[in-house]
């Protein structure tokens, strides 16, 4: 299959400028890396700035899913509230927090406390289990818990919080308004932009393969990324749910998401870029892919494995019985396998070392 000349221009302008490449040079290195050859090079390309931007480590972060209840129905999730045949649970406070005492006891040095949209959870409460899993463990803590108010997200950062995760999911205002009803994407864009105020590591993300997305939206998912700076982004494929309206949608393609994952690479080339678990569900070597075209984190689930099969977003994940130690040993063996080291401590972004350079 022909290659555009205009793909070998963008990746010769993407490589020679990473971080500051236009939405028309993202469109052209997706559309042009259907070809397998097109492919390799992109991947190779990302793969190199990985490797110069963000070492050879790959940096685990712990997740704890805490709560499994919503009060949103967005189209693609089985944590939807309108799933009302999903057994809902809540972990409590102390729960929580010694699992976040295991995580660091294991080695981790960050964990991420992720839930749905969960009122009960108010914004005292959560501050004071961030404030002691940081006062006991020091562990870098990311939260992932959706949209709340500026207010809600400065207590969390006062409490302690250093990273926070709110994926913009599509960056097609008409779809994210069909998806994810009841709220905007103008709406996320300003959640975002007060987390980036309040002085948290950003972290967003997009899901690739959403029924009714186009080539031209996923280039506008990165470009966004890039405009948005961030210090993180999760990248990973729809996968169907039979208890949502979405049950008869195809999944995404792996292909496809690794090709934006790695066209994210060179738009945000200081960013963490996970191996997603989504990715590891659909292809059995999809997060060992992924680290080989652009991603240097992978994100194991540390909580109680009573609840997993509770927190049940999509069907089939993986790693839903091992305990955390067996994961650890699994993806110590697969790092090696490629070459690479387990990173450690808490693994910041080294984004302000690359921009104060630039700057100065
Ligand atoms: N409730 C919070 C939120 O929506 O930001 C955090 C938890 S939510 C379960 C975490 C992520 O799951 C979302 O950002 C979304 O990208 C992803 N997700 C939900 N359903 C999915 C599906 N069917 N396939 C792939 N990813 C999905
Ligand atoms: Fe709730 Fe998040 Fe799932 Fe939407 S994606 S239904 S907000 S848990
Ligand atoms: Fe969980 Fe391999 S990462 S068993």
């Amino acid at each position: 299959m022909y290659v555009p000349e205009t793909f070998w221009a963008s990746l010769e302008r993407a490589k020679r400028r990473p971080g500051e490449i236009d939405r028309e040079t993202i469109l052209s290195l997706m559309e042009g890396s259907v070809n397998i050859v097109a492919r390799d090079a992109l991947f190779q390309a990302a793969d190199e700035l990985r490797h110069r931007y963000m070492g050879d480590e790959v940096h685990l972060r712990g997740i704890i899913e805490f709560s499994n209840n919503c009060v949103r129905n967005c189209h693609y999730c089985g944590l939807r509230a309108a799933n009302t045949g999903l057994p809902r649970y809540r972990m409590s406070s102390d729960e929580i927090v010694a699992t976040a005492e295991r995580a660091a006891r294991l080695g981790f040095g960050t964990v991420v406390l992720q839930s749905g949209e969960d009122p009960v959870w108010d914004a005292p409460a959560l501050a004071e289990v961030v404030h002691k899993i940081k006062r006991r463990t020091g562990l870098a803590i990311t939260l992932s818990v959706g949209d709340r108010s500026r207010e809600d997200y400065a207590l969390w950062r006062e409490a302690g919080a250093d990273r926070y995760l709110l994926k913009h999911e599509t960056a097609d205002p008409e779809l994210f308004r069909r998806l994810r009803p009841g709220t905007t994407l103008a709406g996320r864009l300003t959640a975002l932009r007060h987390l980036r105020e309040l002085g948290y590591q950003v972290g967003s993300g997009n899901i690739v393969g959403l029924p009714g997305q186009t080539l031209s939206s996923l280039a506008d998912d990165v470009a966004l990324l890039q405009e948005l700076d961030v210090e993180m982004a999760g990248i990973g494929p729809f996968i169907p749910h039979p208890q949502t309206p979405l049950a008869a949608a195809s999944p995404g393609a792996v292909d496809l998401t690794l090709r934006v994952l790695a066209v994210t690479r060179l738009a945000v080339p200081w960013a963490h870029l996970p191996a997603t678990t989504a990715l590891g569900t659909i292809d059995p070597e999809g997060r060992q892919k992924a680290l080989r075209c652009g991603a240097n984190v992978v994100m194991p689930n540390v909580g109680p494995t009573e609840y997993r099969p509770l927190y049940q977003i999509y069907p089939g994940k993986i790693c839903l019985s091992e305990m955390a130690e067996k994961c650890l040993s699994c993806l110590g063996r697969m790092v090696q396998t490629l070459g690479r080291t387990i990173g450690q401590g808490p693994g910041d972004s080294p984004k302000p070392r690359f921009q104060q350079r630039d700057n100065g």
